[in-house]
């Protein structure tokens, strides 16, 4: 799916009154089947781009249009349909607890399936052998009868993205998908989304808070800054420089530190009451 954003802005609805725009006047092209990486330091504005991208709320100003279609001016049901070939991976993925690995990952389908056919395979899964496929991918396989709430953070992340595989999209839009994986899994798991995303020549736009994965693995790299559009440029031509001024006053942030980091042992006195969500 080809993208063109001309000048656009966006706004949060929840925005407080008088609060910076999260994106200010953004243009950029994406070929249809290109890979791009999205970077930049906290709140540069990157997941409301995938927001906007994947139709979840329109710019405030400017333009934008997929496959040279301005979505917002599409009927509802038209708009739902192009939704339907849109997969956006939020960066903790929304998986019901209780839910078996597998009926999860074979979620990403359901915007291919109709409705008696989604409310079927929520209990009784019909292509086992996809899901084991996908998820072993990720290196998952094992874990394909496992309840989603028995799984690590780490795990839920990389079940997530399975479901990518198994979409019926043109455009992959991946939130972080390395915030919760080791180095090994990281490599692992972009390696698989950026030969998924070739293989069916579907277009994958990534944000990355590791700098050196993005550079190692994707050839475009985007860097945006307080919502604006710092660098839009071939991996090799991503200097220190332009990443020092992309970072500043961030440079925790290039350096995969996590700021203000809390000491490791627990102070003594009472400890912190621990929530589960069920
Ligand atoms: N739901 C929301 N309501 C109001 N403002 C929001 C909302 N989500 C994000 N913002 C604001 O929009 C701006 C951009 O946020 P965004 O989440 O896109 O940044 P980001 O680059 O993804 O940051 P991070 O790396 O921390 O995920 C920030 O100033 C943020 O406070
Ligand atoms: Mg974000």
């Amino acid at each position: 799916m080809k993208i063109q954003l001309l000048g656009a802005s966006a706004r949060h609805p929840a925005a407080r009154p008088g609060a910076a725009a999260a994106l200010k006047g953004l243009s950029l092209q994406i070929a249809a089947g290109e890979p791009v990486a999205v970077i930049g330091p906290s709140g540069a504005g990157k997941t409301t781009l995938l927001q906007v991208l994947a139709c979840a709320m329109p710019p405030a100003a400017g333009s934008m249009a997929l496959d040279g279609i301005n979505p917002w001016q599409l009927p509802r049901s038209a708009l739902q349909r192009l939704r339907g070939g849109l997969f956006l991976a939020p960066q903790v993925p929304p998986l019901p607890p209780r839910q078996r690995v597998v009926t999860a990952v074979l979620a990403g389908r359901l915007p291919a399936m109709g409705l008696l056919a989604s409310l079927r395979s929520l209990f009784y899964p019909t292509d086992i052998p996809a899901a084991y496929d996908a998820l072993d991918s990720f290196d998952l396989a094992d874990k394909l009868f496992e309840r989603v709430d028995r799984l690590s953070g780490g795990e839920r992340q990389r079940v997530g993205l399975a479901r990518a595989l198994l979409a019926p999209a043109r455009l992959w839009l991946i939130d972080e998908p390395l915030s919760a994986l080791d180095p090994t899994r990281s490599q692992q798991a972009i390696s698989t989304l950026l030969s998924g995303a070739r293989q069916r020549g579907v277009t994958l736009v990534a944000t990355l808070h590791q700098v050196d994965v993005a550079l190692a693995h994707f050839p475009r790299i985007i860097g945006l800054r307080d919502g604006a559009l710092a660098f839009d440029l071939p991996a090799a031509k991503v200097t220190r420089e332009l990443l020092a001024r992309l970072y500043d006053q961030f440079e925790h942030e290039l350096r995969g530190e996590v700021p203000n980091a809390p000491p490791q042992a627990l102070p003594a006195g009472p400890q912190p009451v621990v929530m589960h969500c069920r």
